[in-house]
C-alpha cells in the first residue's frame, strides 16, 4: 500500500470541532425536511419514533463514527482499509468509505438545489416581496420559482459554487469564522418565530400534532423514513463525521461532543417544526404539502409580523448559511480522498468533484417541472429517488456497518481510549451496538422489503448471516 498522507489539520479548539460539526448536522435536514416529512408521515408518532431512533441508533453511530475517523486519522476510504488491515479485518472494510463518498456526493447534488430555493428566498425577502403576503399569494410565489427550471439552475450553481469555494481553500479558513455566528444566530430567530408561532392560533395543534403519538397513522414505510432522517440530519452513516473526526484533537471526548452535537440538532429541528405548523394550521394549509412547505409557510409569518423584513432576511441568510455548512460537510469526504489518495491538489479535487455534482443536480432541478411526471424508482421522481436511496438506504447501512466495525473490530483498547464512557456505561452500550443497532436498522429494512410472517424468515436469514461473520472475527 502507498505511503499514507494523513490529515494534518486538527481544529484549532474543541469548541471548533463541535461547531463544525453542528454546522454539518444542523442544516435543510432540520429546517426544511424534518417538518415536511413529519407533515407527510401524519405527525406525533413518526416524531416519537425518529427521536427513538436519534436516540438509540443516531448517538451510537456518531460516536462509533467519530472513534473510526480519529482512530485512522484519513478520509473514510482509507480510514477503513488501514483500520481494516491493523487489525486483521477483511479488504472489503473499505467499500463502506466508497459507500460514504458516493451518498455523499448523490446527497450533495440535490441538496445544493433545495439551498438554492433559500438563497432565492433571502433575495425575495430583501426586496420586500413578502411584506404582507397572504397564505395564497405565498403559494403561488412558491410554485413559480419551482416551475422555472432556469431560475432554479441559477440558484444551484450559486449554491455548488459557494461550496466549492469554501472547501477548495482548505477546512480551517474557510470554515471556522463562518461558523460561530451561525448557530446562536440560529437560535434567536428561531426564538423570535417561536413567539410569534404563539401568537397565531395555530400553536396549540401545532404542539399536539407534533407530541401527541397516533400509532395508527404509521407504517413500516414511515418507520423507515423515520430511521434515515435521523441518520440523514446527524450527518452519519456516510463519513462526513468520520472526516471531522480525523481532525479532532486526542485529549477531547468524543462521548460529550456527540451529546451536545445530537442534542443542538434535534433542538433546531423540534423548534423549526413548531413554528411552522403553528402556521400551518392557523393559515389552514395542508401538513402534507411536501417539499414546499418552509418555503411556503414562513413567508406569511415574515409578512405579518412586526420586523418581518429584518428577521425573515435574517431567517433566510441562516437558512443558506446552514445550508452551506452541511454542503462542505458533504463536499468534504471526497475531496479528502482525492488529495489523500491520489494526491491531487485541493483545488482541482474540490471543482473537479463540484463540476459533476453540479451536473447531477440538473436532474433534481428538472423533477420539479420539466420532468415532474417521470418517475424512476416506484413513483418517486429523480429528486425523491435520490433523496429515498441514499436516506433511507445507503446510510443506515453505512451506520450499521460503522458500528459493528467498532463493536467487532476495534480491540477493546482502542474502544476504551476512542469512547470515553464512565466505565459502568461501557458494557451497555457495546451491547448496543453489537445487537441493538444491527438488529434494529435489520428489522426495519427487513420490514420494508416483505410483509407478515416473512419478516421473521428475512431476520433469521440475516442473524444467521451475523453469526457467522461474528464467529469468523472471534476466532
Ligand atoms: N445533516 C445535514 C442536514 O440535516 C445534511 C447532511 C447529511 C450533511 C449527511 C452531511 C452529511 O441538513
Amino acid at each position: 500500500m502507498r505511503a499514507l498522507k494523513l490529515s494534518t489539520e486538527t481544529w484549532s479548539s474543541k469548541q471548533v470541532f463541535i461547531l463544525a460539526a453542528v454546522g454539518s448536522a444542523v442544516g435543510l435536514g432540520n429546517l426544511w425536511k424534518f417538518p415536511y416529512i413529519t407533515g407527510e408521515n401524519g405527525g406525533g408518532a413518526f416524531v416519537l419514533v425518529y427521536l427513538g431512533c436519534v436516540l438509540l441508533l443516531g448517538l451510537p453511530v456518531l460516536i462509533s463514527e467519530i472513534a473510526i475517523g480519529r482512530a485512522g486519522q484519513a478520509n473514510p476510504v482509507q480510514t477503513m482499509a488501514v483500520l481494516a488491515h491493523k487489525k486483521g479485518g477483511s479488504r472489503f472494510w473499505s467499500l463502506l468509505g466508497v459507500n460514504g463518498l458516493l451518498a455523499s456526493a448523490l446527497i450533495l447534488s440535490f441538496y445544493t438545489v433545495i439551498a438554492g430555493w433559500g438563497l432565492a428566498y433571502f433575495v425575495h425577502s430583501v426586496q420586500g416581496v413578502f411584506q404582507d403576503i397572504s397564505a395564497q399569494q405565498a403559494s403561488t410565489h412558491l410554485d413559480e420559482l419551482l416551475a422555472s427550471p432556469h431560475e432554479l439552475l441559477f440558484w444551484h450553481s450559486v449554491m455548488t459554487l459557494l461550496t466549492v469555494v469554501i472547501v477548495a481553500r482548505g477546512i480551517r479558513k474557510g470554515l471556522e469564522n463562518a461558523l460561530n455566528f451561525l448557530v446562536p444566530g440560529l437560535f434567536i430567530v428561531l426564538l423570535v418565530l417561536l413567539g410569534y408561532a404563539t401568537t397565531t392560533g395555530g400553536f396549540e395543534r401545532s404542539w399536539s400534532f407534533l407530541f401527541a403519538a397516533d400509532f395508527s397513522k404509521l407504517s413500516w414505510q414511515s418507520v423507515l423514513v423515520a430511521m434515515g432522517h435521523a441518520f440523514f440530519t446527524l450527518s452519519i452513516g456516510l463519513g462526513t463525521m468520520m472526516v471531522y473526526g480525523s481532525y479532532f484533537a486526542k485529549e477531547h471526548s468524543i462521548v460529550k461532543a456527540s451529546v451536545w452535537i445530537a442534542g443542538v440538532d434535534t433542538l433546531v429541528a423540534l423548534l423549526a417544526g413548531l413554528v411552522i405548523f403553528s402556521i400551518v394550521f392557523a393559515n389552514g394549509l395542508e401538513p402534507s404539502a411536501g417539499p414546499g412547505l418552509l418555503f411556503q409557510t414562513l413567508p406569511i409569518a415574515f409578512g405579518q409580523m412586526s420586523g418581518g423584513w429584518f428577521f425573515g432576511t435574517l431567517f433566510f441568510a441562516l437558512v443558506v448559511f446552514a445550508a452551506l455548512t452541511s454542503a462542505i460537510s458533504l463536499l468534504e469526504p471526497s475531496v479528502s480522498w482525492l488529495t489523500q489518495r491520489f494526491g491531487i491538489a485541493r483545488v482541482k479535487a474540490a471543482w473537479g468533484l463540484g463540476a459533476a455534482i453540479w451536473l447531477l443536480g440538473v436532474g433534481s432541478v428538472l423533477s420539479f417541472n420539466a420532468w415532474q411526471e417521470v418517475h424512476f424508482l416506484g413513483e418517486r421522481t429523480f429528486f425523491e429517488s435520490l433523496d429515498f436511496v441514499t436516506t433511507n438506504i445507503m446510510l443506515p447501512m453505512g451506520g450499521l456497518f460503522m458500528v459493528v466495525f467498532v463493536a467487532w473490530v476495534f480491540e477493546e483498547r482502542d474502544r476504551v481510549t476512542e469512547i470515553d464512557l464512565p466505565a459502568n456505561l461501557r458494557r451497555g452500550f457495546l451491547w448496543n451496538l453489537r445487537w441493538v443497532v444491527p438488529v434494529v436498522i435489520l428489522w426495519v429494512f427487513a420490514s420494508n422489503l416483505v410483509t407478515g410472517t416473512q419478516v421473521y424468515w428475512l431476520m433469521s436469514g440475516a442473524l444467521l448471516l451475523y453469526a457467522a461473520y461474528i464467529t469468523k472475527v472471534m476466532r
